[in-house]
């Protein structure tokens, strides 16, 4: 059996996320999670709140709480939102767990020994009027490589290019405003990624099948001005994972914590070992350890482009530096960016739909859908109300959910709720299983490769061919004069009602739940030959009509909606 290991970037703890974030990971991870354990694979789907650094810090105090408590709070928030949209993790775990904090020292010690980490003293922004050093996000400022004026200390997201505070032009205090800085000395630990560099650069140019964004963002930093930068990997902060060498303590960082995104991919470790300790698995390194197994892991990782440069880089260079047996991703996807309403989705500034209003509005699968099939995969994309409306009304009300509620209301009528006998299929029948089976190769190979635009076109391609075939076959016609072929019809629609409900379930897992509840079968088998899934379900077999999938979306509603979204969330 295929064994697929697959990580979504980890989300902030700070605050919800929007539409954006959830379609630049955790979105597109779900629905390669479901595709493969419908087919049948052994899958381990992790992810966890992404809980230490500046952000859950500056977040904290602004609600009032301690950082603990409002970390615990947020995670078990996005939990649930998680779970709204049905995104399907085995764990999502915490990045603050022991577990985590376990397996970080752990490293750190590891890469000491191996002589991969450098200890350097070094000059850092020290705020007066904040009286605290303002490492990361706490400073923002214009970046020096594309002049970009709202760069923050760790990363400019206009350019991807990784900062250190320091490098920022026209500094200020993200949590105060000040600009009364002033540089002070202090001591931290340096991962020395430049001695890794030829390794890392063979590993990339291995992955010849890797998409074009990921290896040239890794690429661009691997060989860009004076290639791949040590890194530094500890924070003066109190929030964190305390600064260890394995177990033993590391002289001189005494009060010092690992930066977040040292720790932060080891969560996806840590979070295998702590789905064993909440008991709904047994063994974690057999997913993570070469020596214990996981040699035949596939280990798929999702993730935004501006999360690109920590996976291909810096997590690599942890896990080959430890000299340990740890599983090394296989295939990195990675996204562009969804825009809204001709600007950009903002946590900071409160701009576009955050996945707790968008679930309070309708249904996650409207949302699954429409995200998952404009997916900024080859380019940026951009949600707009019009589009929103016009893909869901015509997609999945006129197309899917019509198809289902007039062949099970025009079967209840002329036959009643079960699948109706009559004659067998004939040329038109065999025509669309030649055609459906086609379809569903394709469907499936773009799945595998992970082309998410082209599956979710092959799919609609697919429902749109079962409806051509009834617009054709006309049962409600046939029935006047061939009340048998008309029933064959009904029988070979009632059959693809569920086909349809299969295959469509890593898209919009509730609907497909729908129809196969209102089919009366629990068999859910993943479809190989068309012919054969078309006669599953025997004339006889009971059926009931589903309430509506999909209601359209009124232009009252989208108006509604783009009014109300218009603003600024506080
Ligand atoms: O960009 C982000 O949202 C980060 N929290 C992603 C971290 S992914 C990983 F490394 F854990
Ligand atoms: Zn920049």
């Amino acid at each position: 059996m295929k064994r697929i290991l697959i990580t979504s970037a980890i989300p902030y703890i700070n605050g919800i996320k929007h539409l954006g974030n959830l379609i630049g990971s955790q979105l597109p991870a779900d629905l390669y999670a479901r595709y493969h354990r419908a087919r049948g694979a052994e899958v381990l789907f992790l992810c966890a709140t992404d809980e230490h650094g500046t952000p859950a810090e500056l977040a904290a105090a602004k609600a009032g709480k301690p950082v603990e408590d409002y970390c615990a709070e947020m995670h078990l928030v996005q939990a649930k939102i998680a779970d709204g949209f049905r995104l399907s993790f085995d764990h999502f775990g915490r990045s603050s767990s022991a577990q985590n904090h376990k397996l970080t020292q752990h490293f750190a010690g590891k890469l000491a020994e191996a002589g991969l980490i450098e200890e350097i003293s070094e000059k850092q922004v020290y705020s007066n009027a904040d009286g605290r050093f303002l490492p990361d996000r706490y400073i923002e400022g214009t970046c020096p490589n594309c002049g970009y004026d709202k760069a923050r200390g760790d990363q400019c997201e206009n350019c991807t290019k990784q900062l250190d505070p320091t490098d920022l032009i026209d500094p200020r205090s993200a949590v105060s405003g000040s600009t009364d800085l002033e540089v002070r000395e202090t001591k931290h630990l340096y991962l020395r990624q430049s001695q890794m560099k030829d390794k890392l650069d063979a590993w990339i140019e291995g992955k010849t099948d890797w998409p074009i964004l990921t290896t040239s963002i890794a690429k661009k930093w691997l060989h860009d001005g004076d290639g791949l930068q040590d890194r530094g990997i500890t924070r003066d902060l109190n929030w964190g994972i305390p600064v260890k060498k394995g177990e033993d303590d590391w002289p001189g960082m005494e009060g010092k914590v690992f930066y977040v995104w040292f720790d932060a991919p080891v969560e996806y470790i840590a979070s295998a070992s702590e789905w064993v300790d909440a008991g709904k698995g047994t063994d974690w390194e057999r997913w993570w350890r070469t020596d214990k197994g996981a040699d035949d892991v596939h280990y798929v990782q999702f993730m935004g482009k501006d999360n690109v440069p920590f996976h291909t880089l810096s997590f690599p260079a942890t896990i080959m530096g430890s000299g340990e047996p740890w599983k090394l991703v296989d295939y990195i996807k990675s996204f562009n960016y969804l825009n809204y309403d001709g600007g950009q989705f903002s946590t900071s500034q409160g701009r576009g739909v955050f996945m707790d209003q968008a679930l309070e509005i309708l249904p996650a699968d409207y949302w699954r859908w429409w995200l998952l099939s404009h997916v900024p995969e080859n380019s940026d994309s951009e949600f707009t109300w019009e589009g929103f409306q016009a893909g869901v009304n015509k997609d999945l009300a006129d197309v899917l959910g019509n198809l289902v509620s007039r062949v099970t209301k025009f079967c209840r009528a002329k036959f009643g709720e079960v699948v109706p006998e009559g004659g067998s299929y004939g040329p038109a029948e065999l025509a669309l299983i030649v055609r459906l089976q086609t379809g569903l190769d394709a469907y499936q190979t773009h799945m595998d490769n992970i082309e998410i635009r082209k599956a979710s076109a092959e799919l609609r391609a697919l429902w749109v061919a079962g409806n051509e075939y009834l617009q054709e076959a006309a049962p409600w016609t046939q029935f006047k004069t061939d009340p048998e072929g008309a029933a064959a019809v009904v029988r070979l629609a009632l059959n693809l009602i569920r086909f349809y409900g299969v295959i469509s379930s890593p898209f919009i897992p509730d609907a497909a739940a729908s129809i196969l509840a209102a089919m009366k079968t629990e068999d859910d088998t993943w479809p190989s030959d068309v012919g054969e899934a078309l006669s599953l379900l025997p004339a006889g077999h009971a059926f009931e009509v589903p309430e509506v999938l999909f209601a359209k979306i009124t232009d009252e509603a989208r108006e509604d909606w783009q009014q109300r979204f218009s603003g600024i969330r506080d």
